[in-house]
C-alpha cells in the first residue's frame, strides 16, 4: 500500500474512533439529563395530585379527590395517574412508601417510569402512581444518534479529503520525484538536480541526493581521466617493448635479409662478369626481382610491427606465428647454445587477433625461456586446441587455442612467481632486462580475451601457456 494511503487510513480510523467515543459520551449525558427531567416532572405531578387528593379527602370530598385524579390524567398524553394500594407498588419501593417517602422505578422493558407518592389521608395505605412513558426519550435519543452519525461522517469525509490533498502534495509527489531521480542516478545519469522547494525531511533528502550525485559525477569524471591516462601509459609501454623486440630480433632479421641479398649479389655478379648469356640473363633478372620483393615484404612487416597504432584484428594462424618466431630467434638460441624446437607441423589453429601483437607475445616468451636456460638446454614451442575455463570464478569452459613455450631452464622461485607479470619487475642485471616483457604479454593476451598460465619447477624448467578463445 502507498505511503499516503496508509497515512490516510490511519488518520480516518483514529478520527472515526475519536468521533464515535465523543458521540457516545454526549448521548449518555443527554439520556441522563432527560431521565432526570422526567423523574422530577413525574414527582412534581405526583406530589401535586397527592396533595390535592389529601385536601379533598380531609373534608370528605371523595368526588373532588376523584376529579383531581381525572384532571391530572388530562395534563399530558404520555402520563397516566391513578390511586393504588401501597401493596401494589413494586417491592423495592414498599419500605420508602411505608415511611411516608416517595419513590420511583424505571422499567426499560415496559418503557415506563413509575413514580409513587404516599397519600396521607386514606382508609388504607395508598399512593398516587404516575406512569410516564419513555417513548419521547427514545425518539429523542434516536434523533440524536442520527444527527451525530451524519455530522461525524461529514467531518470524516472533509478531513479525509484535506489529508489526501496534503499527502499527495507533501509526500506522494516529492517521493515519486526522489524515486525517479535515484533511478536516473542508478542508470548513470548525474544531470538535472532535484528541485524540491519544501523545507522538511524530504526536502533535506533531496538536497543530500543532489550533493551525492555531484560527488558521483566528479568521481566518475576523475575515474575516466585516470583510466584514459592509464591506457595511454600502457600503450606507450607496449610500443617501447615492441621497439625492443625489433632489436632482439635483429639477428634473425639480418639472417632473413641476408639470404635474398646474397642471391641478388650473386646474380648481379654473374651478369656483370658475363657468366650468363641469352635466356639466363632474363632468368637472373627475374630471380633478382623476386628476391627484391621478398626483402620489401620483410621490411614492410618489420615496419608494421614497430608501428604505433590500434590493434589490427584478423584471422591469425598461431602455428605459423610460432614457426615465424622460431625462425627469427634461431640465431639468438644458437648463440646461447640452446636448442629451439619449432611447433610440430599440423593443421592451422586460427584465432581472431592482431598478428603483430601475437608475434610480440611469442617472441617475449621465447626470449625469456632462452635467457633462463643454460647452454645445452632446450626450449620448445607447441600449438594445440583445448577446451579450458578462464581462471575466473564462475567462468565456463570454452574451446581455445593454446600456445606453449617450455624450457629446461632455472625455473621460477615461489617468492618471484607472483610478481613476474608486474611492469618493470625483473631479476636480470641492470641493462639486461627492463621487466616489461611479461606485463606486455599479459596485456595483449587479455585484450584478445585470453589468459596466461605458468607452471614452473625451480631447477627443472618452466612452461608458459597462452590460451586464446577460438571463434
Ligand atoms: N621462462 C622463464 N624462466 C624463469 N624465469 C622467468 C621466465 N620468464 C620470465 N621469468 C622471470 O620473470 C621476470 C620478468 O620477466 P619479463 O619478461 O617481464 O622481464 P625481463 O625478461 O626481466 O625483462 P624484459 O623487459 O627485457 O623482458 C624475469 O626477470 C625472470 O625473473
Ligand atoms: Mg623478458
Amino acid at each position: 500500500m502507498r505511503l499516503t494511503a496508509r497515512f490516510l487510513l490511519a488518520f480516518v480510523v483514529t478520527m472515526a474512533i475519536a468521533l464515535g467515543v465523543t458521540a457516545w459520551l454526549n448521548l449518555g449525558r443527554e439520556r441522563d439529563l432527560f431521565d432526570r427531567d422526567l423523574r422530577s416532572d413525574s414527582l412534581l405531578v405526583a406530589r401535586l395530585v397527592a396533595h390535592t387528593h389529601d385536601l379533598a379527602m380531609q373534608v370528605g370530598d371523595a368526588p373532588g379527590a376523584a376529579a383531581a385524579i381525572a384532571s391530572a390524567n388530562q395534563i399530558h398524553a404520555g402520563i397516566a395517574v391513578e390511586v393504588v394500594a401501597q401493596a401494589q407498588a413494586p417491592a423495592a419501593l414498599q419500605g420508602a412508601l411505608a415511611a411516608g417517602r416517595p419513590g420511583a422505578i424505571r422499567d426499560d422493558v415496559a418503557g415506563r417510569l413509575d413514580t409513587y407518592v404516599p397519600l396521607k389521608v386514606a382508609s388504607r395505605p395508598a399512593a398516587i402512581h404516575v406512569a410516564a412513558g419513555l417513548d419521547a426519550e427514545r425518539r429523542y435519543v434516536h434523533g440524536t444518534k442520527r444527527r451525530a452519525a451524519i455530522a461525524s461522517l461529514a467531518a470524516l469525509l472533509a478531513a479525509a479529503a484535506v489529508v489526501s490533498a496534503l499527502g499527495l502534495a507533501l509526500i506522494a509527489r516529492p517521493t515519486r520525484a526522489l524515486i525517479a531521480k535515484t533511478q536516473r542516478v542508478a542508470a548513470g545519469d548525474f544531470t538535472a538536480p532535484l528541485a524540491l522547494r519544501q523545507k522538511d525531511e524530504l526536502g533535506d533528502l533531496a538536497g543530500a541526493i543532489n550533493e551525492m550525485t555531484d560527488d558521483l559525477a566528479r568521481a566518475q569524471a576523475r575515474a575516466t581521466r585516470e583510466a584514459e591516462a592509464r591506457v595511454a601509459a600502457v600503450e606507450q609501454l607496449r610500443h617501447a617493448d615492441r621497439l625492443m623486440t625489433v632489436g632482439r630480433l635483429s639477428a634473425g632479421i639480418a639472417h632473413e635479409l641476408g639470404t635474398p641479398l646474397n642471391v641478388i649479389e650473386g646474380r648481379a655478379k654473374m651478369i656483370r662478369e658475363g657468366e650468363v648469356a641469352g635466356d639466363e640473363i632474363a632468368d637472373s633478372a627475374r630471380i633478382i626481382g623476386e628476391q627484391s620483393r621478398r626483402i620489401t615484404t620483410i621490411v614492410r612487416q618489420l615496419l608494421d610491427f614497430a608501428r604505433r597504432g590500434a590493434p589490427d584484428r584478423g584471422d591469425v594462424d598461431l602455428v605459423a606465428t610460432a614457426t615465424q618466431a622460431e625462425r627469427l630467434l634461431a640465431a639468438t638460441a644458437k648463440k646461447a647454445q640452446v636448442a629451439l624446437a619449432a611447433p610440430a607441423p599440423r593443421a592451422p589453429v586460427v584465432v581472431r587477433g592482431d598478428a603483430g601483437q601475437l608475434v610480440q607475445v611469442v617472441t617475449n616468451l621465447v626470449v625469456n625461456a632462452i635467457h633462463a636456460t643454460p647452454p645445452h638446454g632446450q626450449v620448445a614451442l607447441a600449438v594445440d586446441e583445448v577446451v579450458a575455463a578462464p581462471p575466473r570464478p564462475g567462468a565456463g569452459a570454452t574451446r581455445c587455442a593454446r600456445l606453449t613455450v617450455t624450457d629446461t631452464g632455472a625455473g621460477i622461485p615461489p617468492e618471484v612467481r607472483d610478481r613476474i607479470f608486474e611492469p618493470f619487475f625483473t631479476t636480470k642485471d641492470v641493462g639486461q632486462g627492463t621487466g616489461l616483457g611479461l606485463s606486455v604479454v599479459h596485456g595483449i593476451v587479455e585484450d584478445h580475451g585470453g589468459w596466461v598460465e605458468v607452471d614452473s619447477t625451480p631447477g627443472a624448467g618452466s612452461e608458459f601457456s597462452v590460451y586464446l578463445p577460438m571463434p
